[in-house]
């Protein structure tokens, strides 16, 4: 039984944030498991934040032409048995690209609100799902980022995982006092240690759910 794993690093640079998650995504290949892994980077990307504009009610899809649906795509067709994000942290919180990347999932859900519309969200109740984030302080707003990105995941039917061995609640990464966009390798203790756990974590979580839901199928 093979499980897939996508990983999306948020950050307009391909720096520490694709570090951490990459080293999440090569820790869950290392569970008792056929893992599959895909990698997503939204640097260079364009893409804008939801405007409101509720075409989306009558369409069935989001109109803004940029490169949302194309860096989506890996969450929704297929839908993956795991999901990591990886967020750069910008004042105290993520940043905005995260924030459009999150906030334009609004098209695909719009059945659950209006009766016209015809769009319910993807099946994401048996995908497991992590967030991580990077920032050049120890504690400069990475618990309050990656409950942002919690928030959008449990709004979204994911099985939500998070605690390492720091006792946090999701993997948090930092600068280690230099600002280079490798910086956060040397953060070996708790940033890159939290990847390598949330990594796993979500390849085990998704193998249960996996499994469970083949085996509730034969009762
Ligand atoms: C606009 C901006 C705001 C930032 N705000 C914070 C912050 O509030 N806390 C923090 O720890 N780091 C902050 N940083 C530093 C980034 O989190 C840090 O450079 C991080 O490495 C970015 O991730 P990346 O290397 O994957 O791009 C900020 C950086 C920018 C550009």
């Amino acid at each position: 039984m093979a499980i897939k794993i996508v990983g999306i690093s948020t950050s307009p640079r391909h720096a520490n944030s694709e570090i951490m998650v990459k080293a999440a995504l090569e820790a869950a290949k290392g569970i008792n498991a056929e893992v599959i892994t895909e990698f997503v980077s939204l640097a260079g990307k364009n893409i804008k934040g939801c405007t409101n504009c509720r075409a989306c009610i009558k369409t069935g899809y989001c109109i803004i032409k940029d490169d949302w649906e194309e860096c989506f795509k890996p969450l929704r067709d297929p839908v993956p048995n795991g999901v990591i994000i990886g967020a750069p942290v910008y004042f105290f919180n993520l940043n905005s690209q995260t924030r459009a990347f999150l906030e334009r999932t609004t098209s695909l859900l719009k059945g659950n609100f209006f009766s016209e519309a015809k769009q319910f969200p993807p099946d994401w109740t048996k995908t497991a799902a992590a967030g991580m984030a990077v920032g050049f302080d120890r504690n400069g707003g990475q618990e309050h980022a990656i409950s942002s990105l919690d928030h959008w995941f449990l709004t979204n039917n994911f099985v939500v995982v998070g605690g390492t061995h720091v006792g946090y609640i999701g993997a948090p990464g930092w600068l280690m006092e230099e600002s280079n966009k490798d910086s956060v390798e040397k953060d070996v203790k708790v940033g890159m240690k939290s990847a390598q756990i949330i990594g796993e974590k979500v390849a085990r979580t998704a193998l249960m759910l996996q499994l469970g839901n083949e085996a509730l199928k034969n009762m």
